[in-house]
């Protein structure tokens, strides 16, 4: 693993605590306060993240994970960066196209997390920041984001250390939750995440973490402000293809 650039032992317990003393949920943080509490959060759920995410994606996420790929119209020995990597499915899919003459790198700032990756030997991740990115600018020629971007303090600033560090044409893409259009839809599912999830969550000792992944969702950029937000980094060719009845979207764009 690459030197560590950030200390996961600095971070807050799961409910951050305000400046007068009160606690706040991590859904209602922000700034470098959302970004601790995360941190701490992740690194709670770490030895129990790959599970709970297949129960809760119905082991879809790879097949998710398998379209956002696509679209990035990789060759085999491309270069590519996954940003919030965690336990690093993201780069075993990309590893997929890209081959062993290729290059995949992974960024997080959550060492538990990391760990899981590197206990399933999956080589080239690092230590850092989404927001102040430990990689060369105009390196990669795509770069992916799985269930991250919802986390970090600043898409803005997360979309514009993206596009820094892919090469002209270089493409990008991101797949998070999503509201669903249809309201119907919406409100059957807004039912099962408010249920099921804290329910699994509380199976399996991190209630507060799979509460946040509902609350999260509900608060999180419409479809529409993650373009704006992507094209205000620099991206064209910006488009969205939702799945799962829209309650997950994938986003990509292109540096020109
Ligand atoms: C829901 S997990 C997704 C993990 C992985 N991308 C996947 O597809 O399974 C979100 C990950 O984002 C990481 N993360 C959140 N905010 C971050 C930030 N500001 N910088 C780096 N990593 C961050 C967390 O540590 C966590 O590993």
């Amino acid at each position: 693993m690459a030197p560590a650039s950030t200390d996961h032992k600095e971070t807050l317990p799961a409910a951050a605590v305000a400046q007068d003393g009160s606690t706040v949920a991590i859904w209602e943080t922000s700034g470098a306060q959302k970004r601790a509490s995360v941190q701490s959060m992740f690194a709670e759920i770490a030895p129990t993240y790959d599970r709970l995410n297949g129960l809760l994606s119905l082991n879809l996420h790879r097949r998710w994970r398998g379209i956002a790929v696509t679209g990035l119209r990789l060759s085999s020995g491309g270069t590519v960066a996954d940003i919030c990597c965690g336990s690093g499915d993201f780069m075993t899919e990309i590893r997929r196209t890209v081959g062993s003459s290729g290059t995949v790198v992974g960024v997080d700032f959550c060492l538990p997390m990391l760990e899981q990756a590197d206990a399933k030997r999956i080589p080239g991740i690092n230590l850092g920041d989404a927001l102040s990115l430990p990689l060369q600018s105009s390196k990669f020629d795509a770069a992916t984001v799985g269930w991250g971007l919802r986390n970090v303090p600043d898409i803005d600033v997360a979309h514009a250390e993206i596009f820094r560090v892919l090469r002209p044409g270089g493409r990008f893409a991101s797949i998070d939750m999503a509201k669903p259009r249809n309201p119907m839809t919406r409100a059957i599912s807004k039912f099962f995440f408010n249920t099921f999830s804290p329910l699994l969550g509380k199976l399996f000792g991190c209630p507060t973490a799979y509460t946040y992944l509902p609350e999260s969702t509900e608060r999180f950029a419409s479809r529409e402000d993650l373009i704006a937000s992507m094209k205000k980094a620099g991206f064209t060719d910006c488009t969205f293809r939702d799945l799962m009845f829209g309650n997950i979207c994938i986003h990509w764009g292109t540096k020109p």
